[in-house]
């Protein structure tokens, strides 16, 4: 295994261990919220701060992008790291277990490692660039699925901004009504790695931040999917709105999505 998703894998585990002992009782956990809809516990920020402890150890120089802190460390660095402490704070809060950290390197803008870590199944997702991807210690594929009207699909609502509401409708209609399901379980990250697992089909959805999408992206590409943004293209990390799937299933969401897009959606 590569030394540095070696760290990335420490660094998830640590913020796991802060996340179960939390979960053991989430009556005490001081939940405040960030915007409409956005809520903030302080077990997302002990977790982070373990994450970005652990990283800077060995890397004190590296790039850091973390939800809850923002960007630390050199900011020329050819190292990035996009983290997510607590992707599904929602969930977490309501002690519905579907939430998971989430870490991922890009070197030069380049996506090179992925762990994302749900610490209540003790479900390792990783991924090395050019090495495949693995849940625990098995080598994951998508599914081979490549029928619209055979897979299981995965979204998220909107649910904080609701600009394109009617458009992201128009998509879950027709969604709903040609495949064989679709499910909002409400963790970005582990939605994405479900799809390198092959246990969804394909997953859409708008409005997200880098860090709820690159590793879950990397695991995608690493066992054979395809990921992109509205348009099929890579700018996903940087418009926020994403479709994901095995490569068939990933080309008949986008023409759904086309379908129904608006010029004021960007892709
Ligand atoms: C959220 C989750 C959710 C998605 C939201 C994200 P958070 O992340 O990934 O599934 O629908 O858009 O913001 O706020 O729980 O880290
Ligand atoms: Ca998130
Ligand atoms: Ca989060």
């Amino acid at each position: 295994m590569h030394p540095t998703l070696n760290i990335a894998i420490k660094a998830a585990r640590r913020a796991g261990q802060i996340i179960n002992r939390a979960s053991l009782d989430i009556s005490q956990i001081q939940v405040n919220v960030k915007q409409q809809n956005d809520y903030v516990t302080e077990v997302d920020k002990a977790a982070e701060a373990v994450i970005v402890d652990t990283l800077r150890e060995t890397y004190p120089k590296h790039l850091i992008l973390a939800e809850e802190t923002g960007r630390s460390g050199q900011e020329d660095s050819e190292f990035q790291w996009i983290i997510d402490p607590l992707d599904g704070t929602t969930n977490f809060i309501h002690g519905f277990p579907q939430y998971a950290v989430s870490i991922a390197m890009a070197h030069k803008g380049v996506l090179t490692h992925a762990v994302v870590y749900d610490p209540s199944r003790n479900e390792l997702f990783t991924a090395t660039k050019g090495t495949g991807a693995y849940l625990n210690d098995k080598r994951i594929r998508v599914s081979k699925r490549t029928k619209l009207d055979e897979a299981l699909v995965g979204t998220g609502f909107p649910y904080r901004v609701f600009d394109h509401v009617d458009a992201y409708l128009g998509i879950f209609k027709e969604m709903t009504r040609r495949t064989a399901g679709v499910r909002r379980p409400g963790a970005a990250s582990l939605d994405l790695a479900y799809v390198a697992s092959g246990r969804l089909d394909g997953f859409w959805e708008f409005g997200l931040s880098p860090w709820d999408m690159a590793a879950g992206a990397l695991l995608i590409s690493e066992a054979g999917g395809l990921v992109g943004d509205l348009a099929g293209e890579s700018n996903y990390l940087a418009t926020g709105n994403i479709v994901a799937g095995t490569p068939k299933v990933f080309s008949q969401i986008l023409q759904v999505v086309a379908a129904h897009r608006t010029p004021a959606l960007t892709a």
